[in-house]
């Protein structure tokens, strides 16, 4: 159960990977994959020094307005090779409406690991008897090229109307199908 007015959010599953919810049972993996500097860099974040520090980034994701899963290798469950999820979700204000992150460590870039998780999101964003969002909304720095690269793959579009703080703003909206079945 999130802080998103009780909405449960499922685990989901790709070709290659099983998303769970992450839970304080899983701050030592998340402590070493949040310690890699590359990984945080365009994130809110600082490397990870200690397991406390990553149950505190766990907690947070718990007491959200959204959910955080660990990213799974589907051949090795128990190896945690990222992490995704939605933020920013008001079901009791602005229901249509997200944001998601993800991040993934470095030795799984260049893989479309990542495409292959978001793809997934999408499909559970958008469906009715899922989140039924109408828009997803997701601000990058502007030098995160690989995140630019992986939004603008999956048919997000670049906003200028919302461009903010420095930051580079990005939409996707229902119509648009990146997967062929949303
Ligand atoms: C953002 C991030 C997840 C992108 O990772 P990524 O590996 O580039 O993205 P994907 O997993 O979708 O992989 C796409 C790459 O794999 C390649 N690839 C290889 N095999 C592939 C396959 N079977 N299917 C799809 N793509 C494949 C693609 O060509 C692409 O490479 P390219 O961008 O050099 O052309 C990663 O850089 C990251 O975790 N960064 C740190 C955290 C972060 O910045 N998060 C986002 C904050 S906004």
């Amino acid at each position: 159960m999130s802080a998103s007015s009780g909405f449960e959010f499922p685990g989901l599953e790709t070709e290659r990977t099983v998303l769970r919810i992450l839970t304080l049972d899983d701050a030592e993996a998340v402590r070493v994959h949040f310690s890699d500097p590359a990984v945080t860099r365009f994130m809110d974040i600082e490397p990870c020094e200690s397991i406390e520090e990553a149950r505190e980034i766990i907690q947070f994701h718990l007491d959200d307005r959204g959910c955080r899963w660990g990213v799974f290798l589907r051949s090795d469950p128990e190896d945690l090779i990222g992490t995704c999820g939605f933020h920013a979700w008001y079901p009791d204000q602005n229901p249509q409406e997200s944001s998601l992150g993800y991040d993934l460590a470095r030795s799984h870039w260049g893989l479309g690991f990542m495409q292959e998780v978001v793809r997934e999101m999408l499909l559970f964003a958008f469906d009715p008897g899922g989140m039924n969002l109408r828009r997803i909304v997701v601000d990058v720095e502007p030098e995160n090229e690989r995140s630019i690269r992986l939004l603008e793959r999956l048919g997000f579009k670049r906003v200028k109307d919302r461009f903010d703080e420095g930051m580079a703003w990005f939409v996707l909206r229902r119509r648009h199908d990146p997967t062929g079945s949303v």
